[in-house]
């Protein structure tokens, strides 16, 4: 492994990624490529732009010519792929853009893995392709795949094609499925850099419906320490689930946020809940400890350093939080209804058993 591919590198976890191993592998290059939609932002990698192993190209995984040249041209010979519409409340909005990334995108890059033979496929993948998990269960690898949002049916449906292909084709695939990650550089349309930078301007944090959802909030230096791990180490056609195994109600979440930055409860606004909304993600992650790894951090750590990165670094957030994210907000927001204590109150047990 020397030439990387890093689809979707201009993104959260991806840049993070590419920061991480070109530390840490002193010869191994990493390619971007990044078709730099709303979520890509050149300045996720500006501290690694002008590295001698470094290069970016700009282009869509599912423009097969695009992706045969950039692998011919840097001679790949791996492919990690974050490339992908990732947002589950955008995928509600407008599924179109999430089938055919996330899916046409992860099938045109698994043709190009065959026919170039490349040593390695990877596949970023997601707890949220398990759906619901019930009760005190954890989600293992080998479960049946149930995804419930458009977002997390399309990353479903990109992982069977992956094994399809290790299957059919013998393509040298292994895939990670990582809890909600948290960090630097994550888009402010996803929860935690959303609530942090509306609490830093006094704005209410509008929670979908009771909070009582649980999440497993993961550090994303930890989730790109076992996907290297997995490059280097794990067995080619295996699935390994990633993350802290802890998983938390989205309130607690809200008040880790709403301590460190000093804010107050009466920030928190319930509103009306997201279709389908999954109750609880939850996996087992004994397989990838096995392989020889741990999570650095407990999700309420991995929350409060990441807070402090957004106080830290509000060049970046309101770059990013311009008229365009003011458009999506009133859009995605302006038409949610504001609940009142007493339908949050009575939201718990009705939606447990409707989930059941
Ligand atoms: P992100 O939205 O921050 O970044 C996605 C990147 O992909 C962006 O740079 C975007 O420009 C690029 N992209 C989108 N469509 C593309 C296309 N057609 N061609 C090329 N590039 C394209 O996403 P993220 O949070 O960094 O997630 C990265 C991967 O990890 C995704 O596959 C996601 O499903 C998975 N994942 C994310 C989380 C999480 O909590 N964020 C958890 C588990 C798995
Ligand atoms: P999100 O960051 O969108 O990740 P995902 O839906 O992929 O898990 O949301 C994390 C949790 O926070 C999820 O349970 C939905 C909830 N949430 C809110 O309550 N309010 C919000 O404004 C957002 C974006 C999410």
């Amino acid at each position: 492994m020397k030439n990387i591919l890093v689809t979707g590198g201009a993104g959260f976890i991806g840049s993070n990624f590419v920061r991480y191993m070109i530390q840490k592998y002193e010869s191994y290059h990493l390619i971007v490529f990044d078709k730099l939609t709303y979520a890509g932002n050149l300045d996720n990698l500006r501290d690694v732009f002008d590295h001698p192993r470094f290069a970016f190209v700009r282009g869509d995984i599912c423009d097969a010519q695009a992706v045969e040249d950039v692998i011919r041209q840097y001679n790949v010979d791996t492919i990690v792929n974050f490339a992908a519409e990732t947002h589950v409340d955008r995928s509600i909005m407008n599924p179109g853009a999430f089938v055919h990334t996330d899916v046409i995108g992860t099938y045109t890059l698994l043709e190009a893995a065959r026919a170039f033979g490349l040593e390695r496929y990877h596949q970023v993948s997601t707890d949220e392709v398990y759906g619901h998990v019930e009760g005190e269960r954890r989600a293992r690898e080998s479960d049946p795949v149930a995804p419930r949002s458009p977002y997390s049916a399309s990353k479903a449906g990109a992982d069977l094609l992956v094994n399809a292909y290790f299957v059919t084709y013998g393509v040298p695939v292994t895939i990670t499925r990582g809890a909600n990650n948290v960090g630097p550089y994550q888009h402010l349309e996803k929860v935690v850099p959303l609530f942090t930078t509306n609490a830093l301007q006094d704005r209410p944090l509008p929670v979908y419906g009771d909070g009582r959802q649980k999440r497993d909030y993961h550090y994303v230096l930890d989730h790109c320490e076992a996907i290297d791990l997995v490059l280097h180490k794990g067995r080619v056609g295996e699935v390994y689930n990633v993350g802290t195994g802890q998983e938390i109600e989205n309130l607690q979440m809200v008040e880790i946020i709403l301590d460190e930055l000093g804010k107050p409860r009466s920030l928190i606004q319930h509103v009306e809940d997201r279709a389908g909304h999954d109750r609880r993600y939850a996996m087992d992650i004994s397989k990838i400890r096995a392989l020889g790894w741990e999570p650095r951090h407990t999700p309420e750590e991995a929350i409060r350093k990441t807070v402090r990165w957004y106080v830290e670094n509000e060049w970046w957030w309101r770059k990013v939080r311009d008229a365009e994210f003011e458009a999506y907000y009133r859009a995605q927001y302006g038409r949610r209804r504001v609940l009142a204590p007493d339908e949050v109150a009575g939201l718990s047990p009705r939606e447990e058993s409707a989930e059941a």
